[in-house]
């Protein structure tokens, strides 16, 4: 049977993924690979917009495949790559951004706010990169995207572009839709639980990495901020801290909340807290096991991504193709 075509990347910016990346994205990639056709790949091109450092560049590219690998991801079921492996991406993004307005790309509100808050460091690159992301979903003819709220905007940018080139151009690629995913857990800061956990933006304490040792992922669980009230309630609204850790909870045990709350009638945050630990600590252990061994064997890691990068290419390089022929090249 025909399988829906979804592309979707994450960055390499951090040393190690959070659980709000696993919750809310890597987990639904793994899930993907058998109702999808999936392409995933870890967008390097998009870590330099901001300045970087050339060398943990590298190793957060190698560790962020290393733990899609560890969590779930396997090359027999989806194609995994490294963006920068696959020129077409930055060959369509000039070409996209040739039909892009000026106006157009400067109303992205992302832009916007980061800008706002490093203009010093703000580059053409980030200003340009929602065209390059255009650029990585269309290269793939991808038929969805998933997508949360602040990447919908982006999206919407890339379906103008689509239809556009579509337009002046002659059929060439396909309109992406979003996919909106039914079981994505939005994770907020341990320590300020109305904001989301954000390798960017939490706290040291407010943020649990995958890679991190274990014992202090524990440590921080159980000091979560939470409410001076006892009972454990799912609210997110007047108990945000207490209902993100039944969401972690919850999402890691695969059990319903209200399951979770069913058994800790009557107990106390203090509980849940020292339950909730051991729960993290046991599905840390093993992901790291295994980041560890894909990162202990280089050739095969290499090997992984070569033939991904290949298997992308086949694809990349026809649309490319296609749109290079169309546009007059
Ligand atoms: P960050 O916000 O930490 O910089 P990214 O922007 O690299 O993370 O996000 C990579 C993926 O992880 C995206 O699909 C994003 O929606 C998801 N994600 C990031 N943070 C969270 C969170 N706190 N809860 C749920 N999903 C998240
Ligand atoms: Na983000």
């Amino acid at each position: 049977a025909h399988r829906p075509r979804v592309l979707s990347g994450i960055q390499p910016t951090a040393d190690s993924f959070h659980l709000g990346n696993y919750l809310g994205a890597v987990r639904n990639w793994v899930a993907m690979q058998e109702t999808h056709d999936a392409f995933y790949c870890v967008v390097d091109l998009h870590a330099i917009t901001m300045g970087h450092d050339p060398i943990a560049l590298r190793n957060r590219t190698r560790i962020s495949a290393a733990q899609l690998l560890a969590l779930g991801l396997d090359p027999e079921r989806c194609t995994l790559f490294v963006q920068s492996h696959v020129p077409e991406h930055a060959q369509l993004g000039w070409v996209l951004s040739c039909i892009t307005g000026f106006g157009e790309a400067g109303r992205m509100v992302q832009f916007k706010d980061k800008s706002a808050k490093a203009a010093d460091t703000t580059t053409v690159g980030l200003f340009t990169y929602p065209i390059l992301q255009a650029a990585d979903i269309l290269l793939y003819q991808a038929d969805q995207v998933p997508v949360g709220e602040d990447q919908r905007q982006h999206l919407e940018l890339t379906r103008d572009l689509a239809q556009r080139f579509n337009t002046r151009f002659g059929p060439t690629f396909t309109m992406p839709a979003p996919y909106i995913l039914r079981d994505t857990a939005k994770i907020t800061d341990l320590q300020d639980p109305t904001a989301k956990m954000s390798k960017s933006a939490s706290s040291p304490n407010g943020i649990i990495e995958l890679l991190e040792e274990p014992a202090r992922s524990a440590k921080k669980i159980k000091s979560a901020v939470t409410d001076t009230g006892r009972e454990i309630l799912y609210d997110e609204e007047n108990k945000p801290g207490v209902s993100n850790l039944l969401t972690i909870y919850a999402a890691l045990t695969l059990r319903t909340i209200d399951e979770l709350l069913e058994h800790y009638d009557g107990k106390g945050y203090g509980d849940l807290k020292k339950d909730l630990a051991d729960v993290v600590v046991e599905f840390v252990r093993p992901v790291q096991e295994r980041t560890r061994a894909y990162l202990e064997d280089p050739g095969y890691l290499d090997k992984v991504l070569a033939i991904g990068a290949d298997k992308a290419r086949a694809v990349a390089s026809a649309t490319l193709a296609t749109a290079y022929q169309n546009v007059g090249f």
